[in-house]
């Protein structure tokens, strides 16, 4: 499967799992072991909102990326307790994470708020990560294919991909996220394929292939990482669990 270039995308998704303190404890024990790494990859961490700032002002120099979990839609105006585009942007993050499955579930987004997510991110030059995925009761139904179709569809119909912006979509079973256990990685190269149709339906083959990075979530360790990334797999992953521990999370990326 062709790629945005040929760098190993990772990123580090550690959700509410982290106090301030042990997060920018744990960015710095990552910055330190990533120095002595040789592997092909590029390393983004997306930490909560509050610890944004600290974080960037660890990774300022580095090599690492900086992430965030959610964005709100509008530039600025009466929306409380939300976060714009721009000030991620400010912070010095480049990805951004939109329609998870957890926010799908717990937060109610819909369709329509991560399309709409999706613009506000590319509007001011970030990276979205879109996530999509079926639940066990989907596949259980024989609706894998087209539930992931139908979200790729909803999510950037519609949507202007300039030269130069960027777009990753992470492929992440619902069933199989923190479960320890990952889907065969033939499962997500298949998927990926499913993927890249529904974009091909959407933009050009050649702005699929150049601009959109496919990658793969859910119960990504250290022994399975390497099936799933690399020549002819997938152009990187989505990590949960396994991030949020230095010696295990490095341990991964030296797989790659
Ligand atoms: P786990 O790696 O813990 O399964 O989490 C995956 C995920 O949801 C990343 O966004």
């Amino acid at each position: 499967m062709p790629n945005l270039n040929s760098k190993i995308l990772v990123l580090a998704n550690w959700k509410v799992n982290l106090s301030l303190a042990e997060t920018l404890a744990l960015v710095k024990k990552l910055l330190t072991g990533v120095a002595k790494l040789k592997g092909n990859f590029e390393l983004g961490l997306c930490p909560t909102f509050p610890a944004l700032p600290g974080v960037a002002k660890l990774l300022q120099k580095k090599k690492v990326l900086l992430g965030a979990q959610n964005v709100f839609w509008k530039p600025n105006g009466p929306y409380t307790g939300e976060i714009s585009p721009s000030v991620l942007r400010e912070l010095g993050v480049k990805y951004v994470i939109v329609g998870h499955s957890e926010r799908r579930q717990y937060l109610k987004e819909t369709d329509i708020m991560i399309r709409q997510k999706i613009a506000a991110t590319l509007a001011e030059g970030l990276t979205p990560v879109l996530c999509v995925g079926e639940t066990f009761a989907e596949r259980q139904a024989g609706q894998k294919d087209i539930v992931v179709a139908r979200q790729i569809s909803a999510a950037l119909t519609g949507i202007t991909l300039s030269p130069g912006h960027e777009l990753v979509i992470a492929y992440e079973p619902v069933w199989v996220i923190g479960s320890g256990r990952a889907v065969a990685p033939e499962e997500a190269f298949y998927i990926a394929r499913v993927i890249r149709q529904s974009l091909i339906d959407i933009f050009s083959t050649r702005m699929v292939d150049s601009q959109i990075k496919i990658i793969y979530g859910g119960s990504v360790n250290t022994s399975n990482i390497a099936s799933f990334v690399g020549r002819g797999k997938l152009g990187g992953v989505l990590v949960g669990g396994a991030s949020l521990e230095a010696k295990s999370f490095l341990a991964l990326l030296k797989q790659l």
